[in-house]
């Protein structure tokens, strides 16, 4: 299993400010002990998979329809994100859960469907603040796994542990949480990659590649930001090292 990093640039920059901060990446992200990726929006996939095409960073988006084509206005297939150079494609973002209202049942067909056009799907799960008070963690989690992953040949998925309360939030969920929620997974998932996502940030980076079982980070905020992203890998390499 190789560790990843995944920059989820969510709908910030404009064309010009994507390729900008690509072209930087380009020019200082240079790791090859873990997988390096930056999830775009789609506007931006086309412009960066011909800045990122002769380096080591993988092009992933953060969303996508599981149909191929149609009758489907204003959504994009997984045939589209293979066209400009996808490798990954986050699926059942939390964002996409609460402000879109996307069903496990949904995350599943999106799951299947990116696997059978050789997508790798970061599958998003996690709690909401409400669920973790109401001591619904564990089962929710287990929910989302089971039913995004129903019917699912798992290679090549990466799951994403991101509680909502920690994302955005400067809020970084604490090693007890992290370290159970991600042995729990662990047992659900077998050998599949579980990033942490919520708040990763240079200042926190060591701390969250020292918990067993975090395989990488789903990074927000901190991706826009080119010296940031690169610190926090830096950090994450010196404690984790190559597997
Ligand atoms: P954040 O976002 O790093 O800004 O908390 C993480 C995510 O939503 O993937």
């Amino acid at each position: 299993m190789r560790n990843l990093i995944a920059a989820n640039w969510k709908m910030h920059f404009d064309i010009d400010e994507a390729e900008n901060t690509a072209k930087q990446m380009a020019n200082s992200l240079k790791f090859t002990e873990i997988d390096v990726a930056v999830c775009a929006n789609f506007i931006h996939l086309d412009r960066l998979n011909t800045v990122f095409s002769k380096t080591g960073i993988k092009l992933g988006a953060q969303n996508m329809y599981f149909e191929e084509k149609g009758a489907y206005t204003g959504e994009v297939s997984p045939v589209m994100l293979k066209s400009v150079g996808c490798e990954y494609v986050i699926i059942g973002h939390s964002e996409r859960r609460h402000i879109f209202g996307e069903t496990d049942e949904l995350i599943n067909k999106k799951i299947k469907s990116a696997k059978s056009h050789n997508l790798k799907p970061i599958l998003c799960v996690g709690e909401t603040l409400k669920e973790r008070e109401d001591a619904k963690a564990f089962d929710v989690i287990a929910r989302q796994i089971k039913e995004g992953l129903d019917g699912v040949d798992a290679e090549d998925v990466v799951i994403a542990y991101e509680p909502v309360w920690a994302i955005g939030t400067g809020v970084v969920a604490d090693r007890n949480t992290i370290e159970e929620i991600h042995a729990f997974v662990r047992q659900i998932v077998g050998n599949l990659p579980i990033l942490y996502g919520g708040s990763v940030k240079p200042s926190n980076a060591e701390q969250l590649a020292s918990i067993k079982d975090v395989n990488g980070f789903l990074v927000g905020g901190a991706s826009l930001v080119v010296e940031d992203f690169k610190s926090l890998i830096e950090k994450f390499i010196k404690i984790k090292g190559e597997d």
